[in-house]
């Protein structure tokens, strides 16, 4: 079985939508195996996200994702990583299908809800980021 890292971003947090966001998991048949709130420090997002070190929008990310607390989840499923994405909907609200998370929950494209890994490859390294293997069901 598959698995996906998902976290529940701090605008969703703050505005109260994490509770709803967790049963949408659970609906679209993922299996939690991990989850947490925690406050990310900049640092943290700075590494999480270096991959967009040289966009733009890069000092704005990371700040807002260590501006409050985040629900950071290892999610299990067949193909995770792609059932999760289509779960969450286009990183642009605007561009998101009806339905999916960031259409219900999503602010703008900096403030959308939600992350979702893009690769079963860094669905591992992200899981690994957050969690030690002890945090994990069956870990
Ligand atoms: P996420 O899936 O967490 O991965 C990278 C994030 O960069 C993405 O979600 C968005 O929140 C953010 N992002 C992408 N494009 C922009 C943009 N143009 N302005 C602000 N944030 C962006």
């Amino acid at each position: 079985m598959a698995r996906t890292f998902a976290m529940i971003k701090p605008d969703a947090v703050q505005s109260g939508h994490a509770g709803k966001i967790i049963a949408h998991i659970q609906q679209a048949g993922f299996t939690i195996l991990g989850m947490k709130l925690t406050q990310i420090s900049l640092a943290q997002a700075q590494k999480f996200y270096e991959v967009h070190k040289e966009r733009g929008f890069y000092g704005e990310l990371v700040e807002f994702m260590s501006s409050g607390p985040s629900v950071v989840l290892a999610l299990q499923a067949d193909n995770a990583v792609g059932l999760w994405r289509e779960t969450i909907g286009a990183t642009d609200p605007a561009e998101a299908a009806e339905g999916t998370i960031r259409k219900l929950y999503a602010e703008n494209k900096g403030r959308n809800a939600v992350h979702g890994s893009d690769s079963d490859e860094n669905a591992d390294i992200e899981i690994a980021f957050f969690f030690a293997g002890t945090e994990l069901v069956g870990g």
